[in-house]
């Protein structure tokens, strides 16, 4: 199952970390040892959810033992807000027709699950054989979010974090490891 991340933070260089680069590394193996358990002789069609999610993807697909293809599409929802603004739009589309294809969504962190919930009804409606979704970070998992993540990193708490692919008004995304920005960066 997912590790909680609740409660276990270390200070690095001013940042607040809240999960480490190896712990980062340890769940991401465990991800793609799953995945690839459950898609042996199928070719997943993996579909990153831009920006976030890049180097989280980068790293999973370097962990798969299976073929696997990968796409991107582009969402609007945040702005430089922390907070979704309720407003989803699809920047880029995806290069390939899914119908018939094993999809698996490749997403960084589920907040509201309002940008999910837009990917998957998307994609839902252009037939694919199977949709699943891989999530590194789940902060929804207090509320009502009925998104059913199939791979699943973290569970952390309902507060904004950065690092690892993650930004703050384009800040911080090459950072190693996932962190509360500083105290005075967090009340922009
Ligand atoms: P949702 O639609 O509310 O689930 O928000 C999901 C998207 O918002 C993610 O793909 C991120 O781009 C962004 N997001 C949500 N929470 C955070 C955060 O704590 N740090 C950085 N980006 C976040």
């Amino acid at each position: 199952m997912y590790e909680h991340a609740l409660k276990r933070m270390t200070v690095t260089e001013g940042f607040e970390v809240l999960i480490d680069r190896e712990r980062l590394k340890k769940r991401v193996s465990e991800l793609a040892a799953e995945i690839s358990a459950d898609y042996q002789n199928r070719r997943p069609l993996l579909v990153v959810v831009l920006k976030g999610s890049f180097i989280f993807a980068a790293d999973l697909v370097r962990e798969l033992d299976i073929e696997h293809v990968i796409d991107f599409i582009a969402i609007g929802s945040y702005g430089s807000a922390q907070r979704s603004s309720g407003a989803v739009r699809l920047l880029k589309d995806l290069n390939h027709n899914i119908e018939g294809q094993d999809v698996i969504i490749v997403e960084d962190i589920v907040d509201s699950g309002l940008t999910l919930g837009y990917i998957y009804a998307s994609f839902q409606a252009r037939r694919p054989n199977t949709l699943e979704i891989v999530a590194l970070l789940d902060k929804s998992w207090n509320g009502d979010s009925d998104l059913n993540i199939k791979y699943k990193g973290f569970e952390i708490p309902d507060r904004f974090v950065i690092g690892y692919g993650l930004d703050l008004d384009e800040q911080y995304r090459g950072l190693p490891f996932i962190a509360y920005p500083k105290e005075n960066e967090e009340s922009l």
